[in-house]
């Protein structure tokens, strides 16, 4: 590894500006010339994101694109060359990180045994010292949240004993629990049923609203990655190769080169529907221009 040896602390490059975020102020999350190599691989070359305070990026590519390594570096949880600031600090105590960004991982570690109220409450332990039992406020908080994500009655359960779904909830529920500006989520949704699904994305959305969360996230599934969030940032080959509005990153052409998948995009009034077909279309630019006059009357995107 040639990167830095305590991970997200210090960089051996000069420092570069970090990119401003979408409304000229400085970003809340700021990434910038972000390399991360993995046991000789290198995942991550030159990686630059700005997410302003309120914003919500998800980010999509392929697997192994190298998006859970892009979360952990902001996170500093992998060993990085490159800048990563929050709220414009580059250096950050481990437990100044944890009250700024909460962070729902793709595979959570949860202790054996631990009961849902409990593993609710460790998301409260940045905001205490480390002698401090919790406070009828952090147990109150641990109770709204799980109240919010329809998880009311599962507090004496083990985490292990929930459903794939229910387990997932009570992992974001420690996340917002936390209280963070900054929300790192990784494919939070995977095993949420349709309804679930959009509870938990508009929790998100109107806890954007209410306090102004900022959102970074990665999401497989394409039409939520559209529907929900500001814009769309494909990862791929370790680098964001397109950020922008979902109608014009999601688009029949993109998700074949970079997903190597055939699609169609319906142009829905709340943004680009992702629809996987069995016949590759046809996606140059000549096939393009052809194709969207004729499919603009039925509402396809090309
Ligand atoms: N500790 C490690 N050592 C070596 N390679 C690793 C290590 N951790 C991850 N990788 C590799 O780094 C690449 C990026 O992994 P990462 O988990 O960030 O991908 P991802 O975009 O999140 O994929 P997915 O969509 O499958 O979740 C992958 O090829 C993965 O195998
Ligand atoms: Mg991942």
């Amino acid at each position: 590894m040639s990167g830095v040896t305590a991970p997200g602390v210090t960089s051996k490059r000069p420092e570069q500006p970090v990119e401003a975020g979408c409304d000229g102020l400085a970003p809340v999350v700021g990434v910038n010339s972000l390399d991360v190599r993995l046991d000789g691989t290198h995942v991550l070359r030159g990686v630059r994101l700005a997410v302003s305070e309120g914003e919500w990026i998800n980010i999509i590519g392929p697997n192994g694109a190298g998006k859970t390594t892009l979360l952990r570096a902001v996170l500093g949880l992998v060993a990085y060359d490159g800048e990563v600031s929050i709220e414009g600090l580059t250096k950050l105590r481990r437990a100044e990180r944890a009250r700024k960004v909460a962070y729902v991982p793709q595979t959570p570690v949860i202790p054996p045994g631990m009961l849902v109220a409990d593993y609710v409450l460790l998301g409260r332990t940045p905001h205490r010292s480390i002698f401090a039992g919790e406070t009828p406020a952090d147990r109150r908080i641990a109770a709204e949240v799980l109240d919010r994500l329809d998880l009311r009655g599962f507090g004496e359960r083990t985490v292990q004993s929930l459903s794939g779904g229910e387990r997932q909830r009570t992992v974001l529920a420690r996340a917002l629990a936390q209280q963070a500006d900054v929300l790192l989520l990784d494919e939070p949704t995977t095993a949420l049923d349709l309804g679930h699904q959009q509870d938990v994305l508009e929790l998100v959305d109107a806890l954007r609203r209410e306090r102004g969360l900022t959102v970074l996230a990665t999401l497989h599934d394409l039409t939520l990655a559209a529907r929900y969030g500001d814009q769309v940032a494909i990862l791929a080959g370790g680098v964001i190769v397109q950020r922008g509005p979902p109608a014009q990153v999601l688009t029949v052409a993109n998700i074949a080169e970079h997903f190597d998948a055939h699609v169609r995009v319906i142009d829905d009034p709340e943004g680009p529907v992702i629809v996987p077909t069995t016949a590759a279309p046809d996606t140059t630019t000549a096939a393009d221009g052809a194709a969207s006059q004729a499919q603009h009357a039925e509402g396809v995107q090309p």
